[in-house]
């Protein structure tokens, strides 16, 4: 499987800090210091999901010179879908890839580097050539506005990579590990609201509808601090790779002091980890491939580059990957 090239969108609205300030008991200072976040970008209210992974998945397939057509697969990775019945077929439809089999994939954080092993998964098999992995996320549509505690980390955003099926030799994905544990799973859950309402005689039924996230922050802090570098580890293992053949530490955007400390554990020097979380936030299943996008559009991460990357959050999930970009032909 070779990554050929990516894409990304971003939300129409920008919130900075201060502007949250004036709704929520926050600082700058406070959100700056704590996150590393200065800014985040949240929809308008006509602005749809689907609408933002089709441009992330456009730019991906213009960089990539291909028709739509091409794709076998359209995998969309994303916890917030305009339709719970599936928001890539609409997403397929709206490139214009007919031909490509589309469906959703739910892994919350670690949603992109789920999914993007998955389509490794068929193009290495010889089943699939062609196919377009998209991140995206809105939480901004479950975040409670009035919660200091987590609405100052998220924000909405899409990010897209053309993977193409490749010889064994040349396969961009080195090696990748993922976890999961539902026994820690409450503690980062968009829960449904609980409800039991007459339906008939002494039935009862329950009604479709959700409460903002919920999130014990430290618990998840300490979790991302332990589980990312053991993972990343394991990984770095598992492919004989030593820290210093790393261009590129490619995490998951939660906060700039996770992101720090799992490069101090590897004695990675910060100027090799990748970081944008200043200017989005957290935004769930894109910020991998936003991240990606943004340095490979301004020339940082180059053909040939090895990179590793770690997604982590809710379920409780996580995963990393070991990748070599390889960049349109
Ligand atoms: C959320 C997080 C930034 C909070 O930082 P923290 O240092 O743990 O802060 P605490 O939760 O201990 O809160 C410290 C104080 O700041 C207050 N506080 C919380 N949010 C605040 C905000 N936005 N502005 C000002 N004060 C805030 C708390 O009420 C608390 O006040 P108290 O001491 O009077 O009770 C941090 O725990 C974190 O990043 N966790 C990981 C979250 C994450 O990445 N989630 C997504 C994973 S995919």
């Amino acid at each position: 499987m070779a990554l050929v090239a990516s894409g990304s969108a971003q939300a129409n609205q920008t919130i900075s800090n201060a502007d949250l300030s004036e709704r929520v008991q926050t600082s700058d200072e406070w959100i700056r210091t704590r996150t590393g976040i200065q800014s985040r970008r949240v929809s308008t209210p006509d602005e749809s999901l689907n609408d933002l992974a089709i441009r992330a998945g456009a730019k991906a397939l213009e960089m990539a010179h291909w028709e739509p057509d091409t794709l076998d697969m359209v995998l969309l990775a994303t916890s917030t879908p305009d339709d719970l019945f599936g928001s890539a077929p609409k997403v397929q439809a709206g490139l214009k890839a007919h031909n490509a089999v589309a469906f959703d994939l739910t892994a919350a954080c670690s949603g992109f580097l789920f999914a993007l092993v998955t389509a490794a998964q068929y193009l290495r098999t010889g089943a699939m050539q062609r196919v377009l992995v998209i991140g995206a996320d809105q939480l901004s549509r479950f975040v409670d506005w009035d919660d200091r505690s987590t609405c100052v980390l998220f924000g909405d955003g899409a990010g897209a990579v053309a993977l193409e099926a490749t010889s064994a030799e040349a396969d961009g994905l080195l090696g990748f590990r993922l976890r999961s544990d539902g026994s820690r799973g409450h503690s980062l859950t968009l829960p449904q609201i609980p409800t039991s309402l007459p339906l008939v005689n002494t039935t009862r039924h329950q009604c479709g509808g959700y409460l903002p996230i919920q999130m014990n922050g430290q618990e998840v802090y300490k979790f991302a601090v332990r589980e990312v570098p053991a993972i990343l580890k394991e990984l770095l293992e598992q492919t004989s790779t030593t820290p210093e053949q790393l261009d590129w530490l490619l995490l998951h955007q939660a906060n700039q002091r996770i992101l720090d400390a799992v490069a101090d554990r590897f004695s990675i020097p910060h100027s090799k980890v990748l970081s944008n979380l200043a200017n989005y936030g957290n935004t769930s299943a894109s910020t991998i491939p936003l991240m990606l996008d943004e340095a490979v559009r301004d020339g940082r991460v180059a053909p040939g580059h090895l990179l590793a990357s770690s997604g982590f959050g809710a379920g409780l999930s996580w995963g990393a990957a070991l990748l070599r970009w390889q960049g349109p032909a």
